[in-house]
């Protein structure tokens, strides 16, 4: 079995012709497509050569927030009335494969205000463009453009959940990365006119954003994964209580709010290692992990692998490279969570009461494991 050629196979046969990314085929509740797992998944037919794939993502994406941007007129006269940002504000997380909101349940919202995705389909799109050249897709997509960097620039502030759909009360350094990394991006555009002001704001916000990263998310040496917002004049806090999480790799790679080598990240990566990188494993989420028992993610392990190319560990990321493979199904499909050393074994069943057995194949997977190993190859 390729397992690198049946992942790029796995993501192309899962592509929706209106160019979204389904989450996962086989579980129902990830009949979505997310900004942020598609910006990666884009990321990863790029470094293949699928261009078109990407692209047809982006045009996608834009579609989607053009149709939604009038929100952001709302939002802007919620925030100055003072009033808490609802459903009729925010722009979703995921929408259907054609490009619409879910419908809206009962119990209220599934998570859906999570503003990382905004800033990593800029970062995604601008690697796209770097890539390729396709200047007319930038020129295409600047409407979609300035309402994400004006939705940014409105929300980076607010608590909202986490990249894992967590802890709506906190702010999230993974998700103010996202940002950054989406907002630089968009400041080095200052040559096209009709972005010149949108460039402009982004590279002040992308300032913003990286002093308030290094005045507030580091403590004790590393970053923390999650922080109380400002309160009545008071700065934000750290949140002591959570423990480090994978995610926190992102601060680096691929956003580059920091250095690979930077000491913070460093200090990061060995919290990592220690507490969530399985010996001869995978990698957890983080410890308090409980989603189907808290299993070794796959991405993960391959955000870190490609982390150890990057900064001369190759021996490392093969290493990391080949658990992968030992994990993929007969025909080469990738889970989104390995259950063999679950963290908190007894949240297992009742998820799969609840969802089904964990999501195989993950399209976010695929993504990340093409992207180790053109790291490798290259
Ligand atoms: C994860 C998200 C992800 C979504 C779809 C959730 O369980 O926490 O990060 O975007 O699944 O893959």
């Amino acid at each position: 079995m390729d397992l690198f050629q049946h992942s790029i196979n796995v993501i192309l046969k899962n592509q929706h012709p209106e160019g979204a990314y389904i989450a996962s085929p086989s579980f129902e509740t990830y009949h979505f497509c997310w900004l942020r797992d598609g910006s990666f998944i884009a990321y990863a037919m790029d470094q293949v050569g699928q261009y078109a794939s990407a692209a047809a993502f982006y045009r996608w994406v834009g579609r989607v927030i053009t149709r939604y941007a009038a929100k952001v007129d709302v939002l802007e006269g919620m925030l100055e009335r003072g009033a808490k940002p609802d459903h009729t504000a925010i722009l979703n997380t995921r929408f259907t494969l054609e490009g619409y909101e879910e419908p809206r349940s009962d119990d209220g919202e599934w998570g859906n205000f999570q503003v990382d995705g905004y800033g990593s389909w800029l970062w995604g799109l601008a690697e796209h463009v770097k890539l390729t050249g396709d200047q007319a897709l930038r020129l295409e997509l600047v409407e979609p453009i300035k309402a994400s960097v004006r939705y940014l620039q409105l929300v980076w502030q607010l608590p909202n959940y986490d990249c894992w759909e967590e802890h709506p009360e906190y702010l999230h350094p993974y998700s103010l990365a996202s940002i950054y990394g989406g907002l630089k991006a968009v400041a080095a555009w200052s040559d096209l006119p009709q972005l010149a002001e949108c460039a402009k704001l982004a590279g002040e916000l992308a300032g913003e954003v990286k002093r308030f990263l290094s005045d507030f998310a580091i403590h004790d040496g590393r970053f923390i994964k999650h922080l109380h917002p400002a309160q009545k004049g008071q700065p934000p806090k750290p949140v002591l209580k959570s423990g480090v999480d994978a995610s926190l790799l992102g601060l680096a790679l691929p956003y580059a709010a920091f250095d690979l080598n930077d000491p913070a990240i460093s200090a990061t990566i060995q919290a990592i290692e220690k507490d969530l990188h399985l010996p001869n494993g995978g990698v957890y989420r983080y410890k308090e992990d409980v989603y189907y028992g808290g299993g070794e993610w796959i991405l993960l392990t391959a955000w870190l692998g490609w982390y150890y190319v990057l900064t001369g560990k190759k021996a490392q990321a093969r290493e990391m490279l080949k658990w992968i493979e030992s994990t993929a199904a007969e025909n080469g499909d990738l889970a989104e969570q390995i259950s063999a050393h679950q963290l908190a074994p007894e949240h297992f069943t009742p998820w799969v009461e609840k969802w089904g057995q964990v999501a195989s194949p993950l399209l976010w997977s695929h993504a990340m494991t093409i992207i180790l190993h053109k790291a490798i190859e290259d």
